[in-house]
């Protein structure tokens, strides 16, 4: 029974929010007459001797009290004798965990923010460096149009700004309490559960005490929202590890985060970046483990509900690594300019300007453009040269009304610079984005 049931190993990390929360119970507790002030400030006082004792590691944490809440009871009623019973008046470990570990996710989710943050700077910062430099676009990963490294970096920024207001949403549907909950149906005692709100700093109680104790989705929610940032961070690690291959050496890894092998002295592995796309299947393993437990439960506790916790440390645990990591290569990284440009200029990736050529000069419709620019990639992979090398004599045998103009827009140079609409890769546009977000992360 023990084996199966104990829990402190686990739990033993709410001990700061447990204490919190207490502290905040004992007061309400004194004010309200429940208790004497007196036995609120031996409570306070044994259970500040506790948080010294958790902090300098002499904190004997026992099985036989099974979880952090009653471990955290059983010491204080050592130090200071009965009163500590008085500590559980009007709650149960029902509202006490619903409340420990709402505080625990919270602070999470607000130090998830703050990663982001962090990587989003790391990110604008490399993207202002590189808003001119060339790399191709893929599609199908094949190439597909010239545009800039900068572009490619702010696009990542994007996905890592709506992770970060997806946290933020998140924290204001959880900011409510559950404390006074009791066990399931409310307290008998006059509690005042907007006391205890606004010193856990929590927006409210909960407003139905069966739903304060049984809820676990702004847990469900925080991991939701961890899966979709692990995803775009292994999308990002993706193309690192692409990047770095010695066949597409857009970029290098800073020394730090590369990694040699041990019998091939010429490797430069990119195991962080694989660590991190890694990482993924643990968050995503994290929140279908808990969608499963808490599926088709009764109201209102049922110990299940004591697995709602390994997942979610261990996927804010996986998560906030792979935040810092990815920081820290984006941090480091540098780019292979030449590569990168050499490469947007194979491929034919500028066909597409090609084609609007056509269309915007000899006003020829959009497939029939499509069509000659075919023939025109067609030639030049049989004469082994690129787009922009075919002669105009070339050119004019597929479309007469070619000129030499053409040429302007068959570098990638030009094709990046040219799309300039709302969002597009022009520099100049890539620039505007990099100001905005500048600012907001100001
Ligand atoms: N350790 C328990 C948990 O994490 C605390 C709540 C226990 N409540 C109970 N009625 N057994 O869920």
């Amino acid at each position: 029974m023990q084996a199966i049931n104990v829990s402190i190993e686990v739990d033993k990390r709410l001990w700061a929010q447990d204490i919190a929360g207490s502290r905040a119970h004992a007061a309400m507790l004194a004010r309200q007459g429940i208790i004497s002030a007196e036995a609120a400030q031996e409570i306070d006082a044994g259970l500040q001797t506790i948080i010294g004792e958790i902090e300098a590691g002499t904190f004997p944490f026992r099985a036989e009290y099974e979880d952090i809440h009653m471990n955290v009871e059983a010491r204080l009623r050592e130090l200071i004798g009965a009163t500590a019973g008085r500590l559980h008046t009007a709650r149960s470990r029902n509202d006490q965990v619903a409340t420990d570990f709402r505080l625990w996710v919270r602070d999470r989710v607000d130090y998830t923010i703050a990663q982001l943050r962090d990587l989003q700077k790391a990110l604008v910062t490399r993207a202002e460096d590189y808003a001119d430099a060339l790399m191709p676009g893929f599609t199908h990963l094949q190439p597909a149009q010239p545009v800039t490294f900068g572009h490619h970096l702010m696009a990542y920024v994007e996905m890592f700004g709506r992770d970060a207001t997806r946290f933020e949403d998140a924290r204001k549907r959880m900011n409510e309490n559950p404390l006074g909950s009791a066990a399931l149906a409310g307290s008998p005692f006059n509690i005042d559960r907007h006391m205890t709100a606004e010193a856990l700093g929590f927006d409210r109680p909960t407003a139905n005490s069966l739903d304060g104790v049984s809820d676990r989705d702004f847990a469900l929610e925080s991991l939701s929202h961890a899966a979709i940032c692990a995803g775009h961070l292994s999308r990002l690690a993706e193309e690192i590890v692409i990047w770095t291959t010695p066949q597409f050496g857009f970029i290098r890894l800073s020394d730090s985060f590369s990694t040699g092998s041990s019998i091939m002295p010429q490797k430069r592995n990119p195991d962080a970046a694989e660590l991190v796309r890694a990482k993924t299947g643990r968050i995503n393993g994290a929140l279908i483990a808990l969608t499963t437990v808490m599926k088709g439960l009764p109201l209102a506790y049922s110990k299940d509900m004591q697995e709602d916790k390994p997942p979610v440390f261990e996927a804010f645990e996986s998560l906030d690594l792979a935040l810092a990591a990815m920081t820290g290569m984006v941090r480091d990284l540098s780019a292979n300019l030449e590569r990168m440009k050499a490469a947007a200029s194979s491929g034919f990736s500028t066909a597409t300007d090609l084609a609007d050529w056509l269309v915007r000069n000899l006003n020829m419709p959009f497939r029939d453009a499509h069509h000659v620019t075919g023939a025109a990639v067609k030639l030049a992979e049989g004469q082994g040269v690129d787009l922009s090398q075919l002669s105009l004599a070339d050119l004019q045998k597929l479309e007469a009304g070619i000129t030499e103009d053409v040429y302007s827009v068959l570098t990638p140079e030009a094709s990046a610079a040219s799309r300039l609409s709302y969002g597009g890769t022009s520099p100049v546009r890539v620039r505007e984005q990099i100001q905005r977000w500048k600012e907001i992360l100001a």
